[in-house]
């Protein structure tokens, strides 16, 4: 039963951790880099918090993905009750199936952001060679780091749904 605690308790705090991150980033920290008095800063900066977050973020998932496989175990559901169908069944099943979608568009999103459009973006910019081209790939990577938030606040309110329901 304490595990049980431990395990749930480290999930909430992973889920405060994937999200918090994101809301400081978007909320606070993008918004002062975009003034006109940290430009010569904004991209050096953006590129060093990402690599740093990117850490953070992937251990954050790690850890939510092994909590979650551990709750899921104390409620009876493991590898058996996955291969015959029961995890699925009913309103906790049907909830579960639908979280669990949502989590791996959030590793592929997650996936693309950090290893594909974040680093491009901050190639480009360096390189300068098409402003446009620049412009249109930074907007590419601020859409899948808004999607990435917005998929994890979806997740956590089927996570609530899984505990409480929908009274
Ligand atoms: C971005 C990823 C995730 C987020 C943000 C998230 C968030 C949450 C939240 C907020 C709760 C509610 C806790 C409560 O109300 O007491 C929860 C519960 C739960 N989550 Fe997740 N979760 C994520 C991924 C996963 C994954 C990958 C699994 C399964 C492999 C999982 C399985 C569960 C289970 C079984 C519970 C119920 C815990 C209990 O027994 O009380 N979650 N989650």
């Amino acid at each position: 039963m304490a595990w049980y605690v431990c395990s749930v308790a480290l999930h909430i705090l992973a889920a405060c951790v994937w999200i918090g991150g994101m809301v400081f980033l978007a909320l606070a920290v993008l918004p002062v880099l975009r003034r006109p008095a940290y430009q010569a800063v904004a991209v050096p900066l953006i590129h060093a918090l990402g690599l740093r977050f990117r850490w953070i973020g992937w251990a954050a998932l790690a850890t939510l993905v092994a909590t979650g496989v551990v709750n899921l175990s104390y409620r009876g559901i493991g590898w058996a009750q996955v291969r015959t169908g029961a995890a699925w069944q009913g309103w906790f099943g049907h909830v579960l199936a639908l979280k669990l979608v949502l989590v791996a568009l959030i590793l592929v999103a997650a996936g693309a952001h950090d290893l594909l459009l974040g680093p491009l973006a901050t190639r480009l910019a360096n390189e300068h060679p098409d402003p446009a081209r620049v412009r249109r790939i930074r907007r590419g990577a601020a859409w899948a780091g808004r999607g990435l938030l917005l998929l994890s606040v979806a997740v956590l309110v089927l996570g609530v749904m899984l505990v409480r329901g929908v009274p």
